[in-house]
């Protein structure tokens, strides 16, 4: 299925690549969503059922995006394009830029206030809290404040604009090459802190003691969505990074290899954070409120806290760069494939856009916090159209295309080129035509119910 566009970049490296993959998938979802959600869901008995789901539909749609992409050398409009000329697949990948544009514009919004923490942390103001409703009201006039969110909100575009312009392998690969080395050295050092505190056991029963009591079927949907948007599945990262990707690359390993690094760090993320929280006998909370508050008052606590105070919100920018990037990268190589514009124009462009996006999004927790839509403001629109609609929707489109639309026989082609020996083939496909698109199914639909 070869076709030759040979102007395309490729990455420098296996590792080049699977150091980008890994850094769009860990993101904001691993370090903050994941480890909350694993204990209140059943701990060690959530994670089970979590790796379950990675391995029977995250890894299946992995390989199926990468060799979409693979085989079309496109970006996610132009590949559907490639392999099923005229007819209606391209849509799959123009709902996929929708989606990455409006991910991006209230990422930035979020990844903007981990940039304001890191600059907090550094000056002091974040560890000089006294108590934890002083650290909270904090949090409130800072995302409340017009100026500063959206100021935040650009500088972290622009940081992701200076990665993206300079290329596939010269920006993305080599920022990544450095950025996820680093995450990783950041995150054993607040690891090492965290389990070294008195009292840090509690932590980590909270997040190991298997409950199984607390399994039911919410569970088993909220572990199949965590994985999706973990993954940075069903929306053509995948697809774009797939099509840098040569063709001695192994696509099922690299798929393993990105998953197993995922869910690694979304692990160690639970190390870091719980033992401290529970030693400084604070609760658990959700999300922002973990992030912003809780933490804080936990480094304020802590010898040396202003330090870890600073590696944290580094460690978090980090993530969220290398997970913002690959979104602006999708809709880069849709503009220079299909529209042939220049890189930088590209990605100039393509960023504007989605900072223009996110405004609202920033603006709905302060001025514009009235302004709803079904009840919703701007971010959590943003953010329930995309994780709850948007990306299973897409997931099943990209599973009925591998498994069904495209020839088995090319398929198997692709999967094949850089892995002769291809093993499992008889058994992902039928991943792929049913398992996948019936069980995102299930979700999609459980989520549009009316809880009750
Ligand atoms: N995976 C990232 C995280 O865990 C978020 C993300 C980046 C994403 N790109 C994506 C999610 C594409 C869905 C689709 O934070």
């Amino acid at each position: 299925m070869q076709v030759s566009t040979d102007s395309r970049e490729t990455w420098g490296s296996k590792l080049g690549f699977v150091l980008a993959a890994a850094g769009s998938a860990i993101g904001l979802g691993n370090i903050w969503r994941f480890p909350y959600v694993l204990g209140e869901n059943g701990g060690f008995a959530f994670l089970i059922i979590y790796v379950a789901c990675v391995l029977l539909i995250g890894i299946p749609i992995m390989g199926a995006e990468l060799a979409i992409g693979r085989a079309s050398r496109r970006n996610p409009v132009g590949a559907f394009r490639e392999l099923m000329p005229k007819s209606a697949w391209f849509l799959v990948g123009v709902v996929g830029l929708i989606t990455g544009v409006i991910i991006l514009s209230y990422y930035s919004v979020v990844a903007g206030w981990t940039v304001a923490y890191l600059v907090n942390s550094v000056t002091g103001v974040v560890t000089s809290h006294a108590n934890a409703d002083a650290a909270g009201e904090a949090f409130s006039s800072f995302v409340s404040s017009s100026g500063k969110t959206v100021l935040y909100h650009f500088v972290f575009m622009f940081l992701c604009v200076f990665v993206v312009y300079q290329g596939v392998k010269g920006g993305i690969e080599r920022y990544s090459k450095i950025l996820m080395p680093t995450l990783l050295a950041l995150l054993f050092l607040l690891i090492f802190r965290a389990v070294t505190l008195p009292g840090s056991g509690e932590g980590l029963k909270f997040l190991f003691n298997p409950d199984f009591s607390k399994l039911n079927v919410d569970v088993l949907l909220m572990a199949m969505g965590q994985a999706f948007y973990s993954l940075s599945l069903g929306m053509g990262v995948m697809i774009t990074y797939g099509s840098y990707l040569d063709r001695q690359s192994n696509l099922f390993e690299n798929a393993t290899t990105v998953a197993g690094l995922d869910m690694g760090i979304a692990i160690l993320s639970g190390i870091a954070i719980f033992p401290a929280v529970f030693a400084m006998g604070f609760e658990p909370t959700a999300g922002p409120g973990l992030t912003f508050q809780v933490l804080p008052m936990v480094f304020s606590a802590l010898p040396a806290g202003q330090i870890l105070a600073i590696l944290f919100f580094a460690l978090l920018t980090i993530a969220a760069i290398t997970s913002a990037i690959s979104l602006l990268e999708v809709m880069v190589s849709f503009a220079t494939d299909e529209l042939h514009w220049t890189r930088s124009r590209a990605t100039f462009i393509m960023a504007a856009l989605a900072f223009i996006l996110g405004v609202p999004s920033a603006l709905s927790f302060g001025v514009w916090s009235d302004f709803k839509i079904f009840g919703l403001g701007f971010f959590d629109l943003s953010d329930y159209l995309t994780a709850n609609i948007l990306l299973p929707v897409g997931g099943i489109f990209i599973a009925i295309f591998a498994g069904w639309a495209w020839k088995r026989a090319a398929v198997e082609a692709e999967l094949r080129d850089g892995n002769p020996q291809l093993k499992f083939f008889n058994i992902w496909i039928w991943f792929i035509r049913i398992l996948a698109p019936v069980a995102v199914g299930a979700i999609l639909i459980s989520n549009l119910l009316p809880k009750g």
